[in-house]
């Protein structure tokens, strides 16, 4: 396996962790980083093949690792998640809310979105159930069994472009492209992460938001100047934070970003 997150991670030996948009992009290396460091892995992707099919790749590599068909915006799959994760191991120790979607532009995913004025109203809901609702309802149902472990560490994968210092300011390299409903469902997200942190704040849980950087996936495009390699290693810094790691933050690496 990897030994890039090893260098500088403890062991997770006994960990169970759950992955969401793990099929591809970033979501497949934050997986790959955290079988390497001997957790089980649960590669969970809305298509089921596709999860198996890196998690049979996961384990090819000496990794353990499982595949769960999770779409994040239906209920059902939610629910059976609780219920396949609660069956084979009765607890879960980190929690990645890494699936998201970015629809703003006119053709998707090329730098020119709509202005915020002619934004569509099915492109915000749309955004906002696979980047807002979806990871409030999963952590809120995996809690009870987040609570089950001795360090829960809970990753919502935010972005820069979710950040209002950011987006206010003309000298932000995110000023320049407003892409109305993916900016607001990551701000709302990091203010997720503020109030639901707060709420658990004394007890073992840490839940942080991250900035991946600006990666090359299909979201990030072909321009983007971080490898997908590298743009798991925030979210696998804060799913491995010791005891006395932050919580209820906005990172990216060690700086902590404005909100
Ligand atoms: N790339 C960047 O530069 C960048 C920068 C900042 C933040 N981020 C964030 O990083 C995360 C990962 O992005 P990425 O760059 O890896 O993008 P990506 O290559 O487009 O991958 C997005 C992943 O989300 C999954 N997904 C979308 N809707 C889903 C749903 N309803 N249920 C379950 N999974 C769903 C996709 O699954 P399918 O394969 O089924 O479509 C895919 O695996 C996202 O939250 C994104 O907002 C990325």
């Amino acid at each position: 396996m990897a030994n890039r997150a090893e260098a500088s991670n403890p062991s997770l030996s006994g960990k169970v962790a759950l992955v969401t948009g793990a099929a591809r992009g970033i979501g497949v290396e934050i997986s790959r980083d955290l079988a390497a460091l001997g957790a089980h892995v649960i590669v969970a992707a809305r298509d089921g093949q596709k999860a198996e099919e890196v998690a049979a790749r996961l384990r090819e590599g000496g990794g353990k690792a499982s595949a769960l068909k999770l779409d994040v915006t239906r209920e059902e799959d939610r629910k059976a998640a609780y219920e396949a994760i609660e069956a084979a191991h009765g607890k879960l120790d980190i929690l990645i809310n890494n699936a998201g979607i970015l629809l703003d532009s006119p053709d998707g995913g090329t730098p020119a979105p709509r202005q915020p004025s002619q934004a569509l109203p099915s492109v915000l809901r749309e955004t906002f159930e696979v980047n807002f609702f979806a990871p409030i309802f999963l952590t809120q149902l995996l809690l009870p069994l987040l609570k089950r472990s001795d360090a829960p560490r809970v990753v919502n994968v935010a972005s820069i472009r979710g950040s209002l210092a950011h987006l206010s300011d003309p000298a932000s390299p995110v000023y320049p492209v407003r892409a109305l409903g993916y900016d607001t469902s990551k701000a709302a997200l990091n203010a997720f992460t503020i109030l639901i942190a707060e709420e658990l704040r004394g007890t073992p849980i840490k839940i942080n938001a991250i900035h991946p950087g600006w990666v090359r996936t299909e979201m990030g495009g072909g321009q983007a100047p971080v490898s997908v390699e590298d743009g798991a290693r925030t979210a696998v810094q804060y799913a491995t934070l010791g005891a006395d790691g932050p919580t209820g933050g906005f990172f990216f690496l060690d700086e902590r970003l404005p909100w």
